[in-house]
């Protein structure tokens, strides 16, 4: 071990203890996966094996506001209701990954699973601009063959074996497997700025070699994170979350995007996922009957904040998970149906509710729905608004989508809303820190229903 890896073990133990430290707080959720202090983003390693939901994620543990060590935090669930946190899976403590367990996935094997991460490393040496130079990423491997302990860190590519026209931002291995053996898709900037994926082709899940690299004909964004691969329906599905897209009235309305391409590579045939204030680098999986998407209620780099729930010593939850199926060429999202086991009571008019489902339909015209006397939402001809009133939004503003609605399923869990256009045709998810949580409509039929929590335990072992 070196003298680095000696330190950086000390500080994964130290930031161990802080993690069963759960603290109580106003805005915490009551049936989102949230961490249980410090910072979460992106789901990683999503799988389904021996009856059993993996659900890891990126994790600061020591900070609120995302910074210290950024591991793999991980939960685990037979039904998607009844969660259990196990703590941190990997840390990032080697010199291939000193400054990062990054985003990954993972691969559903005869015995157990096996993880793909990209191990960064930033030399802080002398002055890099961390694009051209100064950065690592390391395609690493990790095999569990139990689902609950983890073997050693094996470096499968590192940054000398990349294609030239790549500058140093390659990452987020999304491994799968096909008919022939592995398949693993990278997400990169290509030199020129230009966002690209790689795809590698393997036998036996460790030796990878490049088939090809995909781009758009014209540029679309300097760098492509998170990808993901999959075929429903017959139907190639290319997902990527894209940077550097410019902004159009109904598309790209956040600093950066996340979608997937439906046939030929091109902006046109770009896809966003939702088109709230919170929603970035999702990944999906296949359970064995339906494949499933878990987002990151979060977005880097933005304007507005969440300084309510910093304060509370933690940021950022993910998405409920949403099943996908494909129609005519596009995806739909709904939220699983193990939900409908959450519903509770209906809500009487006029009482408030921090934890509920609402139904809208009856959509006329020029309806209005007000969540929380914060969130407004417009229902207009040829589009939905969702806009703030007030400073529930933390610098939040307005998000539009070119749709009619003729029906909204809307997830209120304190502090994050989800709401499911047309059963899931259109998602809009942010963050609200409202003071009450009231419900009126206007020009449309709602029902109101509690929803009850997730059951969550914390179960820590020292690793
Ligand atoms: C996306 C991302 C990934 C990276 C991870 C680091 O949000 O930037 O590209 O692996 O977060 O936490």
């Amino acid at each position: 071990m070196t003298e680095k890896e000696t330190e950086l073990r000390i500080r994964a133990a130290k930031a161990q203890e802080n993690i069963g430290k759960t603290q109580k707080g106003r805005y915490r959720c009551k049936y989102h996966l949230m961490p249980p202090t410090g910072w979460l983003n992106d789901p990683n390693g999503l799988c389904k094996v021996n009856g059993v939901y993996h659900v890891f994620f990126q994790y600061a543990p020591e900070g609120a506001d995302g910074s210290g060590m950024r591991s793999w935090g991980h939960y685990v669930s037979k039904d998607l209701l009844c969660w259990k946190f196990l703590g941190v899976a990997i840390y990032p403590d080697s010199d291939t990954d000193a400054d990062g367990a990054y985003s990954g996935s993972a691969v559903p094997e005869d015995e157990g699973f096996s993880l793909y991460y990209t191990g960064n490393v930033k030399h802080k040496d002398k002055k890099y601009d961390y694009i051209s130079d100064g950065r690592e990423s390391n395609t690493t491997l990790i095999r569990s063959k139990d689902g609950f302990s983890f073997g050693e860190k094996k470096i499968l590519l590192k940054t000398s074996d990349y294609p030239e026209n790549f500058t140093r931002h390659i990452r987020d291995p999304k491994v799968y497997k096909t008919e022939k053996g592995y398949e693993m898709v990278l997400g990169g900037r290509m030199k020129g700025d230009q966002g690209a994926v790689l795809f590698y082709e393997s036998q036996d899940g460790e030796k990878f070699t490049l088939r090809e690299v995909k781009t758009t004909r014209e540029k679309f964004g300097y760098m492509w994170e998170c990808p993901d691969f999959f075929e429903m329906n017959g139907t190639k599905f290319l997902c990527v979350s894209p940077q550097g897209v410019g902004e159009e009235k109904y598309r790209f309305q956040n600093v950066y995007s996340s979608g997937y391409f439906s046939g030929e590579l091109k902006k046109e045939n770009f896809y966003e996922w939702d088109f709230g204030f919170d929603f970035y680098a999702p990944q999906t999986f296949f359970d064995g009957e339906r494949r499933i998407l878990f987002g990151w209620v979060g977005m880097p780099d933005v304007p507005y904040d969440n300084q309510p729930t910093v304060k509370e010593g933690w940021q950022h939850t993910l998405t409920l998970p949403r099943v996908l199926t494909e129609k005519e060429g596009r995806i739909i999202q709904s939220p699983a149906e193990e939900l409908k086991k959450l519903r509770g009571e209906e809500i009487a008019k006029g009482q408030e509710c921090e934890c509920c489902e609402i139904l809208l339909d009856e959509i006329s015209e020029s309806a209005k729905a007000v969540i929380c006397d914060a969130l407004e939402i417009e229902f207009k001809a040829n589009e939905t608004v969702f806009s703030f009133r007030s400073d529930a939004g933390r610098g939040r503003t307005v998000r539009r989508t070119d749709i009619r609605a003729e029906n909204v399923r809307i997830f209120l869990d304190v502090s994050v809303c989800e709401a499911y256009i047309n059963g899931g045709e259109r998602v809009f998810t942010t963050r609200l820190y409202p003071e009450r949580y009231t419900l009126e409509v206007f020009g449309c039929r709602a029902k109101r229903y509690a929803m009850r929590p997730y059951t969550v335990e914390i179960e820590i072992k020292d690793n």
